[in-house]
């Protein structure tokens, strides 16, 4: 069987993460790396078995070559819509971080551009992928709550002695409202949160949003805290609370945060009750209903399993010929989504969407 031959535009901090399923999986090759950092690039290549001649500093030349069948792009989002413009004009498959796109003339334009070149778009959103949310889902789906009505998501973020390094390059970019699209939390993280009210109860028809701000330095504003309100068809709300605090130490191996989330149904509650951190004691997943909680620990729970479970659907779905999650045309769905917030906070009315 053929491998897929996987490139990939930016190899800052991210990457890492989406290495990881393809150098597990023999069915995948990582062939070709391109950074502006190019000593960054060459030391990924070191690690990942890429030769130095498949490493580049401009992703023009990394697209020439004949043998990538996918490009992973993670780059600031402000360069994302542009680079899969020219990926797909290059005729290879994509797969785009979140948030696809700064606007969603822009998601249409990629979509369409996808469409015409005759290869794959997908948005990565490794957050449905976290092995506790796949758990709660399919509890969910197998009835256990009944029909949900409501969702609450609470994102804490503080500091971390644990943390991993983020350059102050990841920093800055998100820190710009014209290279991020938005604020780190809200916009930037939030599209995850986004993403699961999404995933668990369908598309939002109205949000409401008030989004403060926190001053981390000079010219340095943090987008929280937050509250976010959903209304989705049917009668059923949802809420994103995301909080900084700067003396709450969190134990965690990625970034400084911890998520929790809560669903209820018109029989039972859900809980997952971590997501980067581990602030609680308990298990992953807990679920009450009929008068019993029960809890669900066997699963793993370190969230780059979300990166690798997602970049493994991707593997399964190329070689199964079926379409990813998330799709080109999903990605726009949460993308309008996390706007319609954005243009809340601005205009102190609810948006319809
Ligand atoms: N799914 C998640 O949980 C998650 C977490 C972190 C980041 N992300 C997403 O991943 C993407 C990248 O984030 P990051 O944290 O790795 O950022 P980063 O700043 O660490 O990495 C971006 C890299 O792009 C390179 N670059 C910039 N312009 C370039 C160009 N024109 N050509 C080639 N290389 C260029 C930079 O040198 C840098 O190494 C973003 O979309 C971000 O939202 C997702």
């Amino acid at each position: 069987m053929d491998k897929l031959r996987v490139g990939f535009i930016g190899t800052g901090r991210i990457s890492d993460l989406h290495a990881l399923a393809y150098l597990d999986d023999e069915r995948a090759e990582i062939v070709a790396l391109c950074d502006r950092n190019l000593a960054l690039a060459r030391s990924r290549g070191r690690q990942w078995n890429v030769p130095e001649n498949r490493i580049f500093s401009e992703y023009d030349d990394m697209l020439a070559l004949e043998d990538i069948d996918l490009v992973e792009i993670l780059l600031p989002h402000h360069l994302h819509y542009q680079a899969t413009l020219d990926t797909a004009a290059a005729g290879k498959n994509i797969s785009v971080q979140k948030p696809m796109a700064l606007s969603v003339a822009q998601a249409d334009e990629m979509i369409n551009a996808a469409k015409a070149a005759g290869v794959i778009l997908k948005v990565y959103e490794n957050f449905i992928f976290y092995p506790p949310v796949q758990r709660a889902k399919a509890l969910i789906d197998n009835g256990e709550i009944g029909d949900p009505l409501t969702i609450r998501i609470k994102s804490n973020s503080g500091v971390s002695p644990t943390e991993w390094d983020v350059p102050a390059s990841a920093q800055a970019w998100r820190l710009n409202p014209d290279e991020c699209g938005g604020g780190p939390l809200v916009f930037d993280d939030g599209h995850h949160k986004f993403a699961l009210g999404w995933h668990f109860m369908g598309m939002a028809e109205a949000v409401h949003a008030w989004i403060g701000s926190t001053e981390l330095g000079p010219d340095m504003l943090l987008d929280a805290p937050a509250i976010v309100s959903w209304k989705f068809p049917g009668n059923r709300y949802g809420s994103l609370e995301a909080v900084y605090s700067p003396e709450l130490v969190l134990d965690t191996q990625h970034y400084a945060q911890d998520d929790r989330v809560e669903i209820t149904g018109s029989k039972g509650v859900i809980w997952i009750t971590r997501g980067h951190g581990k602030m609680m004691d308990v298990p992953p997943v807990i679920l009450y209903k009929d008068r019993r909680t029960r809890t669900f620990s066997d699963m793993p729970v370190g969230w780059e399993h979300s990166f690798i479970n997602s970049t493994r659907h991707f593997i399964d779905a190329w070689f199964a010929g079926d379409p990813p999650q998330l799709t080109g045309e999903d990605g726009r769905d949460v993308l309008r989504f996390a706007l319609a917030a954005q243009e809340s906070a601005r205009s102190g009315q609810a948006v319809q969407l």
